[in-house]
């Protein structure tokens, strides 16, 4: 199956590392022109840099809904956007008793409210010219809870029901709506992360790894190429068939 993205526009939140970064170098690679919106701008040149002409960037702080919905204004202006992937995102892990209500609130902004508005500036688009692909990454902690990650789980669980009730409404405009349910996926090289990354935050020693790619059927975690070959074909014309769904792409780490 020869996908083949080219003369569409996609733009990728949080493109600059890991799993963004992934999604925007296969995007480009299949013909697609990517945007990525990254608050950290270094690291999205960085990843812009590795596919010249095909990657722009551009800055937002998506946790600040006004900045938000400015740049949904501006994309909605100036760019015919064909493929929206919400992807950015945060997760500080920590029992929910001991969370404040700033950080509740910041991981809410950023994983469900920045996907919401954003789709909401960007979908009309969409419905005027009758195509469009929208492709949120959600994860396992919404689809099956996580210990530690309440409010960012609350979050991926309204990303999912954003998808499948969008679904029901722009299904007859020739537009999908899905999500992707990652669980674990970890950068394959260091250069593949900025500061921005909340994976420069996490050291886990060799014996925690061995025990957390036990749990694994497939012998190993993911990393963001097996993202990434998902969104893309979501967001081929070959997926047009399919809607309101949240694939899980997470090496059978949990079956459903
Ligand atoms: N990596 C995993 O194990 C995993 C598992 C399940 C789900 N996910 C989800 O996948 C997505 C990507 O995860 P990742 O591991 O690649 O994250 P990451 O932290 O490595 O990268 C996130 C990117 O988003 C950008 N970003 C963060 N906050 C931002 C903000 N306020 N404004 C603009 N840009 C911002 C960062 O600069 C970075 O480029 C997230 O939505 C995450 O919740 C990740």
């Amino acid at each position: 199956m020869l996908i083949d993205l080219q003369q569409r526009l996609a733009v990728v939140t949080g493109g600059a590392s890991n799993i963004g970064r992934g999604i925007s170098l296969q995007l480009a690679d299949s013909g697609a022109q990517v945007l990525i919106i990254d608050k950290d701008l270094v690291q999205a040149q960085c990843t812009a840099d590795l596919r010249p002409g095909k990657i722009r960037v551009m800055a937002c702080d998506l946790s600040d809904p006004l900045q938000v919905q400015t740049l949904g204004q501006r994309l909605a202006e100036n760019e015919v956007v064909d493929i929206l992937v919400n992807n950015a995102g945060w997760v500080a892990s920590e029992y929910f008793e001991k969370k404040d209500l700033a950080e509740i609130d910041f991981e809410i902004r950023l994983n469900l409210i920045a996907p919401l508005l954003l789709t909401r500036m960007l979908v009309p688009g969409m419905i005027a010219r009758k195509r469009g692909r929208i492709i949120s990454v959600a994860s396992e902690a919404g689809r099956t809870g996580q210990r530690t990650q309440v409010a960012y789980s609350a979050a991926k669980a309204g990303v999912m029901g954003m998808t499948r009730s969008l679904s029901h409404e722009v299904g007859r405009y020739g537009i999908t709506v899905n999500a992707i349910a990652p669980a674990m996926t970890l950068p394959e090289s260091s250069e593949d992360v900025g500061v921005g990354s909340m994976q420069t935050q996490r050291n886990r020693s060799p014996e925690m790894m061995a025990k957390i790619v036990k749990a694994y059927p497939m012998g190993r975690v993911g990393h963001p190429p097996d993202i990434a070959a998902a969104v893309v074909f979501l967001a081929s014309d070959q997926a047009g068939f399919i809607t309101g769904q949240t694939l899980p792409v997470n090496g059978g780490f949990i079956t459903t």
